[in-house]
């Protein structure tokens, strides 16, 4: 029988085998010291690049702060008012105000009362009226609250007066805030003379609060156009 398996022929080469004393993934070979020269001269090149870099951006930043920090610099100041200024008018655009003109229909009237106001001739943003004779506060805050009214005739037995009249709803009693007095002298009865009671104070106001003005004898009023008036701003 003839041995199929065995055969004359030399076994075919073994691959070489692996070297399993050596990591297989991470060759080391020896760098020789040749090689090492130029490496290290790169990572000295890297780091003295790097502190270079850093001291100069250091430079560069402490110098723009300086420049910025200093007040003979028109650029960059100029350009921080006008930041704040476009701030400041965009904040003062939302703000209550309201200046008011006197209605001449009320000068017949020869009771004490209320001035009445031309709704249609008066300025107002964020504030309301009421009944012609009424500011009513829609944004609760701090104002400055003013009016000036001027008489064209005096009273023998009361001193001229104008009263600035709040109350906190429209259903609450009202009460004086400010009062201001003038005199047309010694011959109260004569036409001629003019005389203007002018008040103003700041007066913190909260929403669904009313103002008025209110003169004993709204007959002895001046009706003439600027001579009356009435108005408020929020702060
Ligand atoms: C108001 O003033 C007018 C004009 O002087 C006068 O006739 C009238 O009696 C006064 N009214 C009051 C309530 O004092
Ligand atoms: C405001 O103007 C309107 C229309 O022009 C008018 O009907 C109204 O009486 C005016 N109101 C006042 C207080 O003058």
């Amino acid at each position: 029988m003839i041995n199929t398996y065995q055969t004359s022929l030399a076994p075919p080469p073994v691959p070489p085998r692996l070297n399993r004393s050596h990591p297989v993934l991470i060759p080391a070979p020896l760098p020789s010291p040749g090689h090492n020269k130029p490496l290290i001269r790169f990572l000295v090149g890297v780091v003295v690049l790097h502190l270079l870099l850093s001291v100069g951006g250091f430079i560069y930043l402490y110098t723009e702060k300086m420049e910025k920090q200093s007040p003979q610099n028109p650029p960059s100041t100029e350009g921080g008012k006008a930041a704040f200024h476009s701030a400041e008018k965009q904040e003062t655009f939302y703000k209550a105000l309201a200046g008011m003109v006197v209605l001449s229909e009320t000068a017949d009237k020869a009771t004490s009362g209320y001035l009445q106001w031309d709704t249609n001739h008066s300025v107002r943003r964020n504030i309301n009226y009421f009944y012609g004779s009424w500011l009513t506060v829609l944004q609760s805050g701090d104002y400055y609250v003013y009016s000036r009214v001027t008489f064209s005739k005096g009273d023998a037995v009361n001193p001229l007066t104008s009263r600035i009249m709040l109350r906190k709803s429209k259903t609450e009693k009202e009460k004086i805030v400010m009062q201001a007095y003038c005199s047309l002298g010694s011959h109260p009865g004569k036409s001629s003379g003019l005389c203007t009671a002018t008040q103003g104070e700041v007066i913190r106001l909260e929403k669904g609060n009313q103002l008025g003005v209110w003169t004993e004898n709204l007959s002895l009023v001046s009706y003439t156009e600027g001579a009356t008036t009435f108005g408020m701003y929020q702060l």
